[in-house]
């Protein structure tokens, strides 16, 4: 695939959706003008669809944007169909864009990480009332609660760039009285030096960019911990795997002392 395409495939995809759209317009007024047969609508999401399949796939796009590519003309055609007033979708619209309107930059959805998660990420935290824990990314907060409350002798923070889930993550610390800070920020922008225990649950697109902050940044002996996504083009091994019970690995590095990650044994905390 080619490199500016694997770095934006968010925006090659969505200049494909555009490209299918305007060509299976002309494609149907120029068949009206020439065969005398106009597209039914239906026809013509189905025209859509298949331009937009073809292109992912001339293009080497990963194979779930062949599904987003095809499924999203579709879902518009049947929300379409429902003729719901338009302010039901301007409001959709605009709570979608405060959740996951910072995709387009990022490529890391909002999506919780289990409680399951949480609890095993508790056990990494040492004792000592001069700990601190960084959620990179906190979402709506669940991880940070949980923390919060189970150990009172940590500093818990959170950072999140998408401004929805993180009114949500700080109205619930507010209002349930729970001691951890929810800050609104691109976590690029915010030092790791301070903190020993970081946890993130990001996407494979961010991982490179978290390794170099790391590195540079966290203090010998900190915890880096990561949830699903592993380092890519490091040599880094799982420590802890959840697949027995079906669910995603959990990876684990303590800093080493000349900057370099080191796995950390799971049988030392579980
Ligand atoms: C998969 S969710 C994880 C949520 C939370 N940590 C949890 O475990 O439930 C990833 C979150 O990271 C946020 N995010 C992605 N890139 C970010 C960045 N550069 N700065 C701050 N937040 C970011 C997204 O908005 C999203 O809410």
């Amino acid at each position: 695939m080619n490199k500016t395409i694997a770095a934006s495939p968010q925006w090659i995809s969505l200049l494909i959706l555009l490209c299918g759209w305007l060509i299976s317009r002309v494609l149907s007024i120029a068949t009206v003008d020439v065969l005398g047969l106009d597209f039914s609508p239906g026809m013509l999401v189905w025209c859509q669809v298949s331009l937009a399949v073809a292109m992912t796939f001339c293009l080497s796009l990963p194979s779930w944007w062949l599904i987003i590519n095809a499924a999203f003309p579709t879902a518009v055609f049947y929300a379409m169909a429902l003729n719901w007033p338009p302010i039901v979708f301007m409001v959709g619209l605009l709570v979608l864009l405060l959740i996951y309107g910072a995709v387009f930059l990022t490529r890391v959805p909002y999506h919780p990480s289990p409680s399951k998660v949480h609890a095993l990420v508790e056990k990494l935290v040492p004792e000592g009332s001069d700990q601190q824990f960084l959620d990179l990314g906190s979402g709506m907060g669940g991880m940070c609660l949980h923390l919060a409350v189970r150990r009172p002798d940590c500093k818990v923070f959170g950072i999140e760039m998408a401004p929805l889930p993180w009114l949500v993550s700080w109205l619930r610390a507010r209002y349930s009285f729970i001691p951890c800070e929810f800050v609104r920020g691109d976590y690029q922008n915010h030092s790791l030096q301070n903190y020993s225990v970081i946890f993130a649950y990001l996407s494979p697109a961010a991982m490179s960019a978290l390794w170099e902050k790391a590195c540079l940044e966290m203090k010998p002996g900190a915890l880096l911990v990561s949830y699903e996504f592993g380092i890519l083009g490091q040599s880094i091994m799982p420590t802890y795997s959840t697949n027995k019970t079906g669910a995603a690995p959990l990876y684990v590095w303590r800093m080493g002392s000349n900057s370099v990650l080191t796995p950390m044994r799971s049988n030392t905390w579980r």
